[in-house]
């Protein structure tokens, strides 16, 4: 495992004109002069159409830097990706003084980290995310990957940015449902770590389509503080997987079906949360009244009652058994980070797959 510097996250973490800045001074002592050459911008059609030039605009002289371009989508972080990003890095002769910087979404940040953190045993990476969920949650942690055979994130490493640069204002053109998709871990990360934060985030989120900076920033440091108790997701980093055990199950139900409608990550998440906020109100304390609070906030915020009305025993059925295949289960039991309290998670709880159905029973039957 390789981590570049013993910085923490938070030290490398600069908003707007001061990242610009920051980003700027870097290249500087990094002897880039020649700044374009050894530079490489990995973008998607949507970032480089939407943010490239943002990003520009602040700092032009990396107009000369190699773009490698990439088409948007969750389906392009694989190998072959890699391949082609390898491929640009030879052409245009990288070597290890290079650097790349991300622009874009978490597949981006996600497959740029994980192509420079091999690339020649490994160069130096910025990440600009541009997206809410790579503000908040992709581009944070030091997790690269890509997907291989089927399952999500099955090769990467863990590798550490050179600098985190946040502007809210790439945002701007990212649809209301990103949008939407991305403060769901900004909630998961309030449930789980920070009550205040969560009431702060039931106050505010209603207003803001686009949350406030503040809040960005809140949220970061909530990521980068769990992750740095626990790197390499050991003990404490699982309570991040909150609402992702059945989350994830319900995100590649609705994707393999074609008669439903596609559910963002964030969306599948919040209703997630809501199954296993219940699941720990049955088996890990969490008080009924903030089940319910918990159950009614994020029901109204993303409408998702009517979705839920709709899950059919089958669809239930469905998602048990891509759980099962998804999950090493022990004695029939899964293991889950549930809530103890709002703003405090256990893992590694053990849930038996018949408590797991009847959430879907309970929630449904307005419990
Ligand atoms: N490494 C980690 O710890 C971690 C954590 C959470 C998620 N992830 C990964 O992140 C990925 C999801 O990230 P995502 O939701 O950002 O997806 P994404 O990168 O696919 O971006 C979503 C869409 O928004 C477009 N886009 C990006 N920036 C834009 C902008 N400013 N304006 C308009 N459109 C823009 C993209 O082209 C894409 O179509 C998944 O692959 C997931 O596995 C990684
Ligand atoms: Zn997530």
């Amino acid at each position: 495992m390789m981590h570049k510097n013993n910085k923490n996250n938070n030290q490398i973490i600069y908003f707007n004109e001061d990242g610009y800045q920051k980003l700027y001074e870097y290249l500087l002592n990094k002897n880039h002069r020649d700044y374009g050459k050894n530079l490489f911008i990995l973008v998607d059609d949507l970032s480089y159409k939407y943010c490239f030039p943002i990003l520009i605009s602040y700092l032009n002289f990396l107009d000369t830097s190699h773009i490698i371009k990439i088409s948007p989508g969750e389906q392009e972080k694989n190998l072959n990706t890699c391949i082609f990003i390898w491929k640009n890095f030879e052409k245009f002769k990288a070597n290890r003084s290079s650097v790349l910087i991300n622009l874009g979404g978490g597949v981006i940040t996600d497959i740029g980290g994980f192509s420079a953190s091999v690339f020649k045993r490994g160069i130096r990476f910025i990440n600009i995310p541009t997206t809410l969920l790579g503000m908040v949650d992709a581009s944070i942690g030091n997790k690269t990957g890509i997907n291989f055979g089927n399952i999500k994130n099955e090769i990467g490493s863990f590798y550490h940015p050179e600098l985190l640069i946040i502007d809210p204002n790439f945002l701007k053109t990212l649809s209301k449902y990103e949008i939407i998709s991305g403060q769901a871990e900004m909630i998961k990360h309030g449930l789980i770590f920070d009550k205040s934060f969560w009431i702060k985030l039931t106050k505010e989120l209603d207003d803001n389509i686009i949350p406030t900076q503040n809040l960005i920033y809140e949220s970061i440091l909530i990521k980068t503080n769990i992750v740095e108790k626990d790197p390499t997701e050991i003990g404490l980093r699982k309570i991040l997987n909150f609402g992702h055990t059945i989350g994830h199950a319900l995100e590649s139900l609705f994707m393999k079906n074609p008669n439903k409608k596609y559910l963002l990550h964030g969306v599948a998440i919040a209703m997630g949360m809501i199954y296993e906020s219940w699941i720990s109100y049955k088996i890990n304390d969490l008080h009924i009244n903030d089940y319910q609070e918990i159950k009614y906030f994020i029901l109204n915020k993303y409408s998702l009652q009517e979705i839920i009305n709709q899950l059919s025993n089958d669809d239930i059925n469905d998602i048990l058994l891509i759980m099962e295949h998804d999950k090493k289960n022990e004695n029939n039991k899964f293991l889950f980070s549930l809530l103890k309290e709002i703003g405090y998670c256990s893992y590694n709880c053990a849930v038996p797959i018949s408590l797991i159905k009847e959430s879907f029973f309970q929630v449904k039957t307005n419990h």
